[in-house]
C-alpha cells in the first residue's frame, strides 16, 4: 500500500480534455462545470429536484428530501415507474425503433433488441411473474449470466413493483441460498447454463441446490440458453420459453411511490454476513440517469459498452438503469474478456463500433500483461471515451489505457462510487475536468464530499483521512435490508455528531482538491475489482470441520490488485493427519476448493498458510495488521506495527519461519 501511495504522490502529469471533445460535450468547459458545482452546492436539494424533473412522474412529489438522520426519503409522495422511464417513454420518440440492447454471446451470436422490442418482452415477463403469483413488494431473486433476458427480468420486476435481488452468477449455491434466504425471495429467475471461457457454468444445478433449502421460493423461472431442454422440477419450475412468448404484451406500469424498494444487492462488509443494500426507485433513477449522462457524455449516436456483470452494482446502475433511462444503445457481452483470445473486447469494439468503453483497472492490467499486439491488431477509432471503476487505477495502467486503447484521443473518467452510493459520486466530467492518472478527481455537482480526520475536521492538502459525504444524495442506500441498526452502525456512527456518511475508504486530497483513494480502511478487500469481506471468507473456512481458526488478509498483486492469503489453525486431529502423512499441500488445496464451493471461485484464497496460533490482542482479537505485514514481507526486517498488545510474541516468530519454508 505505501508503495502505491508513493507512486501516485509522484504522479504529476495532467491531461486536459481536447478541444475536439469539449466542443461537442454536454458539459464542455471547466467554467461551466464550476458554475454548476457552485449552484448545486448552494442548494443540493433544489439541484436534485431539477434532475428529477427530467424523469416522467405519474404524480409529482410533495417534498424533495425528508431527512431524519440517517434515514432519507427523496421525492416522497411522488409516483413513477422505473421500467416506464427506461422503456415506455422512449416509445413516444424517435428512439422507439432504436437499438436498446446489442448483445453478443460468447460463442459469437449477435442479437439486437430495439426499445420497442425490449418493451414488449418486459411486458410479457411482467405478466408471467404476475401469473406466478408475484405481487408488488415481493422479492424476486435473479441468478443469471449476461444475457438480454436478465435485463428483461430486472425491468419486469421494476414494472410490477417487485424488488429484485440479483446474485452474481459466479457465486456458489451456498452463497445464493443465503442471499435468497435473507431477502425472503418468493421467486427465482435463472437459466440452465451460461457460457464462460468456452465452458458452461451450470447455473441451474446451483440454483436447484439453493432452492431446495429455501422454502420461501414458490416458483422458479428457467431460461433455456443451451440446446437441450433442462430438467425441471414439477410444479415449481417453469420454462421461460414455454410461458413468455405466449404471454400478453399489455402490462400497465405500476404507479409506485418514489420510495418503493427497487432492489436489494448483497455486498461484503467487515463482518461475516453480507449486507443487503436497499435502493429505492425515484432518487436512485434520478441520480443514475443524471450521472450516466454527464459522466459518459451520452449522445443518441453512442454505442455504450460497460463490461461489468449485472450481478454487481455497476451492472445495475451503468449497464441497465442509467443508460436505458437515457435512451442509449447498450452493448452487452456474455462471456470472458480473454476468450477465445485476449483481444475479444478490442475485436468487439472494432466490429460493433463501440464509442464508450467502461471497465475495471484489474482488466486493464490483465490486458497490459497480455501484450500490446492484441489491441494493435484492431481499429478502435470509433471509441471517444473511456472509463474505469472498482478500485484505484495505478498511473501505469492509466497511461497504457490512454495510449493503447484511447490512442491519446479519448478522455478517461475514473469513477469512484460504491454499492451503497448507488451512483457515481466522484469523477471527472470528460469535457471539463483536467485529469491526472490515478485520481477520480472531484465530487460531481450535487455531492458534498471531503476527507476528514477522526474528529471530523477537514484534512490539509495531502493529509490522509476518511472519505465522507456530508450531505444526503438521492441514490444513497436507504438501509441494510432488515437491519436498520447495522446501517446506522456501519455508515453513520463514526461521524454521528457531524452527520457525515462514512464511505469506509481512506483517501487524501491533493493541492487541487482532487480525491486520491488509498484503499479500504476496514476489512473489505478488492480482488479483481470484486468486493469481498475477509470476515466472510474466514467464516467459510471455520465452517470446515478441520479448521479451528482462520484469518484472511490481502497482499498486493500486479494484476488482481490484491491477492488473498489465509492463515489457518487446524484442529489437532486434522493437523496431525495432514502433517503426519505429508499431505499439507493436499489439505491446502482442499481448503481453497472449500471456499470456492462455499462462496464462489472469486473468493478462493491464493495462498493458505498453516500456523499453530494466530497473533491476538489480550482481548482475543486477531491482529490482521500484523498478518498483513507478514504477507507483504515487511516482518522479515522486524514487525513495524505496535506489538505491545500481542498475546503471544512467539506466534509472530513462527509465522515468519513458516513464511520462509
Ligand atoms: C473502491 C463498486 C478507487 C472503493 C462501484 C469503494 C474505487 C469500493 C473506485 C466499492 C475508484 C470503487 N477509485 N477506488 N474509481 N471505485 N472503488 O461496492 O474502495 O463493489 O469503497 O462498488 O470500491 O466497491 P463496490
Amino acid at each position: 500500500m505505501s508503495e502505491s501511495i508513493d507512486s501516485v504522490l509522484k504522479e504529476k502529469r495532467k491531461f486536459k480534455p481536447s478541444a475536439a471533445f469539449a466542443k461537442n460535450a454536454i458539459i464542455g468547459s471547466a467554467t461551466k462545470l464550476a458554475a454548476l458545482q457552485k449552484k448545486a452546492a448552494k442548494n443540493p436539494v433544489k439541484f436534485w429536484e431539477e434532475q428529477a424533473r427530467t424523469l416522467d412522474w405519474f404524480k409529482p412529489w410533495k417534498k424533495a428530501l425528508v431527512w431524519k438522520h440517517p434515514f432519507a426519503k427523496w421525492f416522497a409522495g411522488g409516483r413513477l415507474n422505473i421500467a416506464y422511464n427506461c422503456l415506455d417513454r422512449h416509445l413516444k420518440t424517435p428512439r422507439k425503433h432504436k437499438a436498446a440492447l446489442i448483445w453478443e454471446g460468447e460463442p459469437g451470436e449477435v442479437r439486437t433488441l430495439t426499445y420497442h422490442q425490449l418493451y414488449l418482452e418486459v411486458c410479457r415477463v411482467s405478466n408471467v411473474l404476475k401469473n406466478l403469483g408475484v405481487k408488488k413488494g415481493d422479492v424476486v431473486a435473479i441468478y443469471m449470466g449476461m444475457i438480454p433476458e436478465a435485463v428483461m427480468a430486472m425491468l419486469a420486476c421494476a414494472r410490477i413493483g417487485a424488488t429484485h435481488n440479483l446474485v452474481f452468477g459466479g457465486f456458489s449455491a451456498e452463497a445464493l441460498r443465503d442471499r435468497i434466504h435473507d431477502s425472503k425471495a418468493v421467486c427465482l429467475i435463472t437459466q440452465d447454463g451460461a457460457y464462460r471461457r468456452g465452458a458452461v457454468v451450470n447455473l441451474i444445478e446451483a440454483a436447484d441446490r439453493a432452492v431446495a433449502q429455501c422454502p420461501t421460493v414458490k416458483n422458479v423461472l428457467v431460461y433455456q440458453r443451451m440446446s437441450t431442454r433442462p430438467t425441471m422440477k414439477d410444479g415449481r419450475d417453469h420454462l421461460w420459453q414455454d410461458l413468455v412468448p405466449k404471454a400478453p404484451t399489455e402490462s400497465p406500469a405500476e404507479k409506485l411511490d418514489s420510495e418503493h424498494p427497487l432492489f436489494i444487492l448483497y455486498t461484503s462488509g467487515s463482518t461475516g454476513k453480507p449486507k443487503g443494500i436497499l435502493h429505492t426507485a425515484g432518487g436512485y433513477l434520478t441520480q443514475v440517469a443524471y450521472t450516466s449522462k454527464i459522466v459518459f457524455d451520452l449522445k443518441d449516436e453512442d454505442l455504450y459498452f460497460c463490461t461489468a456483470d449485472i450481478g454487481w452494482v455497476t451492472g445495475h446502475s451503468y449497464v441497465v438503469y442509467g443508460p436505458l433511462a437515457n435512451g442509449t444503445t447498450v452493448f452487452l457481452y456474455e462471456g470472458a474478456p480473454n476468450y477465445p483470445r485476449p483481444d475479444r473486447f478490442w475485436d468487439m469494439i472494432e466490429r460493433h463500433k463501440v464509442t464508450i468503453f467502461y471497465t475495471a483497472p484489474t482488466a486493464i492490467r490483465a490486458f497490459m500483461r497480455a501484450g500490446d499486439e492484441f489491441p494493435k491488431k484492431h481499429d478502435m477509432s470509433s471509441l471517444r471515451l473511456l472509463g474505469t471503476v472498482g478500485e484505484p487505477i495505478n498511473p501505469e495502467a492509466w497511461i497504457w489505457y490512454h495510449e493503447m486503447i484511447g490512442a491519446k484521443r479519448c478522455p478517461i473518467v475514473d469513477t469512484w462510487w460504491q454499492t451503497e452510493t448507488g451512483s457515481i459520486l466522484i469523477s471527472p466530467v470528460p469535457g471539463a475536468t483536467v485529469t491526472k492518472p490515478g485520481t477520480a478527481t472531484q465530487a460531481l455537482p450535487g455531492i458534498i464530499a471531503d476527507v476528514v480526520r477522526d474528529d471530523g475536521t477537514s484534512c490539509k492538502a495531502n493529509e490522509g483521512g476518511s472519505l465522507v459525504i456530508k450531505h444526503p444524495w438521492p441514490s444513497m442506500l436507504r438501509t441494510v435490508f432488515g437491519d436498520d441498526q447495522r446501517y446506522v452502525e456501519t455508515y453513520w456512527r463514526k461521524f454521528a455528531k457531524q452527520g457525515y456518511y462514512l464511505a469506509g475508504d481512506s483517501a487524501r486530497r491533493d493541492e487541487d482538491g482532487y480525491f486520491w483513494i488509498m484503499g479500504r480502511a476496514d476489512d473489505v478487500v478488492k480482488i479483481s475489482g470484486h468486493r469481498l469481506g475477509t470476515a466472510e471468507i474466514e467464516s467459510a473456512l471455520v465452517a470446515n470441520h478441520k479448521v479451528a481458526e482462520a484469518a484472511v488478509v490481502a497482499k498486493p498483486d500486479d494484476i488482481k490488485g490484491s491477492a488473498l492469503v489465509a492463515f489457518v489453525t487446524l484442529k489437532a486431529d486434522a493437523a496431525k493427519a495432514a502433517l503426519g502423512n505429508g499431505r499439507v499441500h493436499h489439505l491446502k488445496e482442499e481448503l481453497r476448493a472449500w471456499v470456492a464451493k462455499e462462496i464462489g471461485p472469486i473468493a478462493k484464497p491464493d495462498e493458505v498458510r498453516f500456523t499453530d496460533a494466530l497473533p491476538k490482542t489480550r482481548s482475543g482479537k486477531i491482529m490482521r495488521r500484523l498478518l498483513r505485514e507478514v504477507v507483504t514481507g515487511s516482518v522479515k526486517t522486524g514487525v513495524k506495527g505496535d506489538t505491545t498488545t500481542l498475546e503471544d510474541f512467539s506466534v509472530l516468530e513462527k509465522l515468519r519461519q513458516g513464511d520462509e519454508e
